[in-house]
C-alpha cells in the first residue's frame, strides 16, 4: 500500500506541502503560529464563538464544495488534499473588498472587530452556496458566531445585502465550477494513505479495509472523525492523545444509499449531509438537525461521531433508538449489525471489540400513517448541548397504539429506551387520558440527573411534558406548542 508522509492542501491557489506536523496541531494554531495569518481569530477554542471560521473546499459530484468550519478544533492533517479558504484571501488583487465585506461595512456591522473575519467568513460560505439566500439563512448561517459588541441586526442587515453588489474580482460564485481550480484539487485527493511520525502517530487510510488492518494492527490508536469532540479533549483538556487513525478518507464510510427501506449512512459522512437525507426522509427533524451546533460543527462532524462518542446528551440517538435503527460494525476479517440501544452498555461504555469500528447506521423508512417527532430541550435554541431530548414513535391501529417506541437522552447514563412507559402505552386507545396514566412510567424508566444543565426534577417533569406535546401535535387538531406559533395565533 502506497504511503505519503506528508500533507498537502492549496492555500492562496498554491499547492503547500507540510512535513513533520504534530498530528493534534490546529488548523487555526498553523495559520496564525506558522503561517503568522492572523485574521483568523481564537475565541473560545471549542468550536462555540465562530472567530475561527475559515471555508473548506474539496471536490463533490463535478464542482468543489465550499463549506465553513470552525478551524480551533480540526486537526491540520485532515485537510489534506482539500483547499483551505480564510479572511485574508477574500480581499482582491487591487485591495478591493469582497461584497460580504463591504455589505458588513456599509451596514455598520463591526465595532471592536475580533469576530467580524468568522462572521465574514460565514457569510462567505453562504455566498458561495446560495445566489438568493432569505432572512432565515442567513440567520442559520449565522447561528454558530457570537458578537459581543455590535449586536445581530446589522450584521444579519448586511447578510441579506450582500448579494446587492456586483461580482467581486476575485471569489465570486463561479469558482465552484472553475475546472483549473476543481482538477488542481482532485490531482492533490487523498489517494494513498498518509502516515505521519510526530506525536504518536497519525494515519488516514483511503479504504475500508486498510483502516480495519490498521485497527487491528493499533488497538490503542483513536479513531478521529470531524474531530469535534476529539479536538476539545486536545484545546480544552490538554489530553495527549495516542495514535490517531482518521476515518474522514476512507470513500467506503462516505457514502449515503437509500435502498431495502432503510437510508444507510457511512460512518464518515458529515451531519450536514447525514441530515440532508434524514430530513428528507423525516422533515419532522428538520428543527433537530438545524439546531445540532451550528453549521460549521455540521460540516466537521459526523453522524458516525456522534453515535460512536454515545453521549447521554447526544442528539441523533432519542430518534434513532425510536425508529429502531441499526448500527453496522467492522473490524478485520469480520462484520456484525446490532440494534443501536445493545451498543451502548454503560457511561461511555459501548460495545466495540478491540479493534473495531462503526462502519454505518442503518435508518429505516417507516410505515405508513406512523406519528413520528424528536423535540430537543436546551437554554438557547442555537449552538447548546441538550438538558434532555426526546423521540416518541406510535403505530395506531383502529384507534388504538400497536407500538410504540420512546427515548430520550439526558435521562440516564446513556441515550435509553422507555420500555416501561411503552409498556403502559401498548394497546390503549391514542388519547390523552392513556398518556397522561402513562407518565408516572417515566419514572421507572429514569432517575435523571441534576447537574449544570438542568435538575433532576426539571429532567422528569419535562419528559412527561413532552410525551404530552407530543399527543398534543399529533391528535388531529393543531395545537401551537411553539412561541412563534402561538404569536400567530
Ligand atoms: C460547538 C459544539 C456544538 C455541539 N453541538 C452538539 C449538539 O447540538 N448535539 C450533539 O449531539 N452533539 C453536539 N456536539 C458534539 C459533536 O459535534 C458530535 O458528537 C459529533 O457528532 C461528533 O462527531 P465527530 O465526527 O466530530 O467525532 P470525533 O470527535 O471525530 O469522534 C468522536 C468519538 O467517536 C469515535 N469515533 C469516530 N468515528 C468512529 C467510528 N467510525 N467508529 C468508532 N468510533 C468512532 C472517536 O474515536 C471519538 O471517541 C457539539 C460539539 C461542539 C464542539
Ligand atoms: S475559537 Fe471559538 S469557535 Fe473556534
Ligand atoms: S464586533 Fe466586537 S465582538 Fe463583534
Amino acid at each position: 500500500m502506497a504511503q505519503r508522509t506528508h500533507i498537502r492542501f492549496i492555500l492562496d491557489g498554491e499547492v503547500v506541502n507540510v512535513h513533520d506536523i504534530a498530528p493534534t496541531v490546529t488548523l487555526l494554531e498553523y495559520l496564525r503560529e506558522k503561517l503568522g495569518r492572523t485574521g483568523t481569530k481564537e475565541g473560545c477554542a471549542e468550536g462555540d464563538c465562530g472567530a475561527c471560521t475559515v471555508v473548506i473546499g474539496e471536490p463533490a459530484a463535478g464542482k468543489i464544495s465550499y463549506r465553513a468550519i470552525n478551524s480551533c478544533i480540526r486537526f491540520l492533517p485532515t485537510l489534506d488534499g482539500k483547499e483551505i479558504v480564510t479572511v485574508e484571501n477574500l480581499k482582491a488583487a487591487d485591495g478591493g473588498l469582497h461584497p460580504v465585506q463591504q455589505a458588513m461595512v456599509d451596514h455598520h456591522a463591526s465595532q471592536c472587530g475580533f469576530c467580524t473575519p468568522g462572521f465574514v467568513m460565514s457569510l462567505f460560505g453562504l455566498y458561495l452556496n446560495e445566489t438568493a439566500p432569505q432572512r432565515e439563512d442567513v440567520v442559520r448561517a449565522l447561528s454558530g458566531n457570537l458578537c459581543r459588541c455590535t449586536g445581530y441586526r446589522p450584521i444579519i442587515d448586511a447578510g441579506c445585502r450582500m448579494n446587492d453588489y456586483a461580482h467581486p474580482a476575485s471569489w465570486s460564485r463561479t469558482y465552484a465550477r472553475d475546472t483549473k481550480r476543481y482538477e488542481a484539487l482532485q490531482a492533490i485527493a487523498a489517494t494513498d494513505t498518509v502516515s505521519l511520525g510526530g506525536g504518536a502517530g497519525y494515519c488516514a487510510p483511503v479504504s475500508i479495509d486498510e483502516l480495519a488492518r490498521l485497527c487491528a494492527d493499533n488497538p490503542q490508536a483513536l479513531l478521529l472523525a470531524g474531530g469535534t469532540d476529539v479536538g476539545l479533549w486536545v484545546t480544552k483538556q490538554l489530553r495527549d492523545l495516542p495514535m490517531l487513525i482518521y476515518t474522514g478518507n476512507v470513500a467506503e464510510l462516505k457514502s449515503v444509499r437509500e435502498g431495502g427501506n432503510a437510508i444507510e449512512i457511512g460512518a464518515a459522512v458529515s451531519l450536514t449531509d447525514a441530515y440532508a437525507a434524514i430530513v428528507a426522509r423525516y422533515p419532522m427533524l428538520a428543527e433537530l438537525a438545524e439546531r445540532f451546533g451550528s453549521p460549521p460543527v455540521r460540516n466537521s462532524g459526523t453522524l458516525g461521531g456522534n453515535v460512536a462518542n454515545g453521549s447521554p446528551i447526544g442528539d441523533s440517538m432519542p430518534f434513532m433508538l425510536a425508529l429502531g435503527v441499526t448500527v453496522k460494525l467492522r473490524r478485520a476479517g469480520g462484520e456484525r449489525e446490532m440494534p443501536l440501544e445493545d451498543f451502548y452498555l454503560g457511561y461511555q461504555k459501548k460495545a466495540l471489540q478491540p479493534g473495531e469500528f462503526v462502519e454505518a447506521v442503518r435508518i429505516p423508512l417507516s410505515p405508513a400513517g406512523r406519528r413520528f417527532a424528536s423535540y430537543k430541550i436546551s437554554k438557547r435554541f442555537d449552538q447548546d448541548i441538550s438538558a434532555l431530548c426526546g423521540a416518541y414513535a406510535f403505530d395506531l391501529d383502529n384507534g388504538r397504539i400497536a407500538k410504540v417506541r420512546i427515548a430520550y437522552g439526558g435521562m440516564a447514563a446513556v441515550p435509553k429506551r422507555a420500555l416501561q412507559t411503552e409498556a403502559a402505552l401498548t394497546g390503549q386507545p391514542w388519547s390523552r387520558a392513556a398518556m397522561e396514566a402513562a407518565l408516572p412510567a417515566l419514572a421507572l424508566d429514569y432517575a435523571p440527573l441534576s447537574d449544570m444543565r438542568a435538575s433532576a426534577g426539571y429532567r422528569m417533569q419535562v419528559a412527561q411534558n413532552l410525551l404530552l406535546r407530543f399527543f398534543a401535535e399529533h391528535s388531529g387538531k393543531p395545537v401551537p406548542t411553539r412561541v412563534t406559533e402561538l404569536e400567530e395565533h
